[in-house]
């Protein structure tokens, strides 16, 4: 763990990539003539850093085209789902596969498999997670599966939360790229070590995981008045695990750089809105470690896919808001996410 000097000049020293707030109307300019809008009266190389990250994003899609096999530009599993929690679980994967994910599992207790696969037949959903033989039975398919999301709806139920750890330790020994939310973020907490250095693993805290997770591993008190260095000290402590905080701005750190989603999304928040992100981050971060670090540009592909998932949440939440004001549920951002794709990363 660096020393809180060596955490000051990482600080300094680091790029900070500061990106302002820019109105995207769904039915409107296109969205390079929106961004110079709202950015005109700001710094000029803000207008250039979004346009630039956007690029990134767009740069790291795959195009469809017919010579694919279904699979090849996804397959995410969503580890989570208990008794208490089912939407959650499916909330995350079925934005991947509205993103684009060619298929998606999810593997729950067995209590919450029938009521998950009542939600949706488009999700293969495995009752396998409160089982004895868990961790077997999910790194079977781990040869099959391109990312995990893990800790959507999960509960803090120790047997699960061991069958989880084991899950994990199985990924990272096949180096399959994992996204941890939720009560997973509530497990990396209580044992830091449990993806300490593993570079292909992204979290996404929100305010208040942020700082649990934060004392655990730094044992110092969060700094609030410096978020920004305080996601960088973070990633940095856990060597260099990409961390997602989850805001009023969305702040990513590769332990390298810091980048700032601002995009307005609106001021409705509702319950499930992480659960997409995390469902986005599954899809985007394989699809950036598959294009490779020349389609970003020297960026971290983790990084940019966190950009990219962070817009795209936003983007659903406000065009959702446009029509339903505060009566927005998640259901209703997901209905968004084709529209909101296309303006963001299709124009
Ligand atoms: C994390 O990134 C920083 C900045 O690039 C670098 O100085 C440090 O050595 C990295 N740490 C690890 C564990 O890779």
């Amino acid at each position: 763990m660096a020393s809180p000097a060596g955490v000051g000049a990482a600080v300094a020293g680091a790029a900070v990539v500061t990106l302002l707030s820019a109105a995207l109307a769904f039915y409107g300019p296109p969205l390079d003539a929106v961004l110079k809008r709202a950015f005109s009266l700001h710094k000029a190389h803000s207008i250039k850093d979004m346009e630039n990250t956007f690029q990134l994003v767009k740069n790291i899609i795959p195009p469809l085209t017919t010579k694919k096999h279904k699979g090849q530009d996804g397959r995410i599993g969503i580890v989570g789902g208990s008794q208490e929690y089912t939407g959650a679980p499916y909330f995350a994967a079925i934005s991947a596969l509205k993103v684009g994910a060619d298929l998606s599992h999810v593997f729950c207790t067995r209590e919450a498999a029938p009521v998950i696969k009542s939600y949706s037949p488009e999700l293969i959903v495995h009752p396998v997670l409160d089982s004895p033989d868990a961790v077997h039975e999910v790194e079977k398919w781990l040869p099959r599966l391109h990312a995990l999301v893990v800790g959507p709806g999960l509960g803090r139920e120790e047997a699960l939360l061991e069958n989880v750890k084991g899950i994990l330790e199985a990924s990272k020994a096949r180096a399959i790229p994992v996204v941890i939310d939720a009560d997973g973020l509530w497990l990396i907490a209580q044992q830091p070590t449990l993806i300490q250095g593993y570079q292909k693993a992204v979290l996404t805290p929100n305010h208040v995981e942020f700082i649990r997770l934060s004392e655990a591993v730094l044992r110092d008190p969060v700094d609030s008045s410096d978020r920004r260095g305080a996601v960088l000290r973070l990633s940095q402590a856990l060597g260099n695990v990409t961390v997602v905080q989850k805001g009023e701005q969305d702040v990513i750190s590769d332990g390298e750089q810091v980048l700032e989603c601002n995009l307005q999304g609106s001021n409705r928040r509702c319950g499930g809105q992480g659960d997409l992100l995390s469902g986005f981050l599954g899809v985007l971060v394989q699809w950036a470690l598959h294009a490779g670090p020349e389609k970003t540009n020297g960026f971290s592909p983790l990084l940019v896919a966190a950009f990219g998932a962070c817009s795209l949440t936003r983007q659903c939440n406000h065009q959702a808001f446009q029509k339903y004001g505060r009566s927005t549920t998640t259901s209703d951002m997901i209905a968004e996410i084709r529209p909101a794709f296309s303006r963001l990363f299709e124009t």
